[in-house]
């Protein structure tokens, strides 16, 4: 039977992989997200997929705009907890405040938002699960990127609490930590580093990977993989894990 998934911040990116994963294995699908353009053109690709646009920075935007995705669906049974933004690479004492702020405001204040307006349909479904996505930056120190890291360290306190609260109700909190993602963006950031060294993009690439077992990024859809897997009645007995996938990196710098 199909199920229920709703995904936050899911018109591109991760969310989207995660989107397309579960359309293909023929669940009703509801994505938000604050870019109307890849909302569209998601749309396009996938006509019986559910889009509402929201600013999930604005916590008042949020209840609307849910209410309205629980009526589309008719319930609940998947929530993936997708939003999350880098913030700026700069140094802890450069970091404004309102840079800190908007960080934790939309990886945070957003996703327990939504889960909060979440729990009470996830109850009465008979397989609810929440999947929260947290990342690398979530299991290591970041430097740079302190409220980056400090939100998605957040997500694991918000993971395992969520999943001791909610066992009781056969509802099943897990959170997915990536690491570098593979992809237009990685390449971007490489080739800006490469043109800034003065070296090739390949001794980049090499450097990038060097303290990780695995020699690749990662392909999303292998995230998106995971998160259905999770979704499914084989992982009924798995609730309250942080499972990183990342090629075993060992080290952020
Ligand atoms: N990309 C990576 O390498 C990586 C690695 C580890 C973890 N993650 C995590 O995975 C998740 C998805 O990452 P991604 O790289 O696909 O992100 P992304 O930067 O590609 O953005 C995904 C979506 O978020 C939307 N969005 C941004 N601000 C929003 C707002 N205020 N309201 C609603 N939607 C908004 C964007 O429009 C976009 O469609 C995030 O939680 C991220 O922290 C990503």
């Amino acid at each position: 039977m199909a199920r229920k998934v709703f995904i936050s911040a899911g018109g591109s990116g991760i969310g989207r992989c995660i989107a397309e994963a579960f359309l293909k294995q023929g669940d009703d699908v509801f994505v938000c997200d604050i870019n109307q353009q890849s909302l569209q053109q998601f749309k396009q690709d996938y006509p019986q997929l559910q889009i509402a646009y929201c600013d999930l920075g604005q916590m008042n935007a949020i209840q609307p705009m849910f209410e309205t995705a629980m009526q589309a669906l008719g319930g609940l049974d998947i929530l993936v907890n997708n939003t999350g933004i880098s913030g700026p690479t700069v140094a802890a004492d450069e970091l404004s405040f309102e840079d800190w702020t908007q960080v934790l405001n939309l990886n945070l204040n957003s996703t327990f938002m939504m889960t909060k307006l979440a729990i009470p349909y996830l109850k009465q479904s008979n397989s609810g699960v929440i999947i929260n996505l947290s990342s690398i930056a979530g299991r290591m120190g970041y430097p740079f990127r302190l409220a980056y890291s400090t939100s998605k360290w957040g997500i694991i306190g918000f993971t395992k609490t969520l999943s001791m609260e909610l066992g009781a109700f056969d509802i099943r909190v897990n959170a997915v930590l990536p690491g570098a993602v593979d992809g237009e963006r990685v390449q971007r950031v490489l080739q800006a580093r490469a043109d800034a060294m003065n070296i090739s993009l390949e001794e980049v690439t090499q450097n990038a990977l060097a303290n990780q077992s695995l020699k690749q990024f990662v392909n999303p859809k292998h995230i998106a993989d995971l998160c259905v897997f999770l979704a499914s009645d084989s992982a009924s007995s798995i609730s309250g894990q942080i499972l990183p996938i990342d090629g075993d990196k060992q080290r952020l710098t």
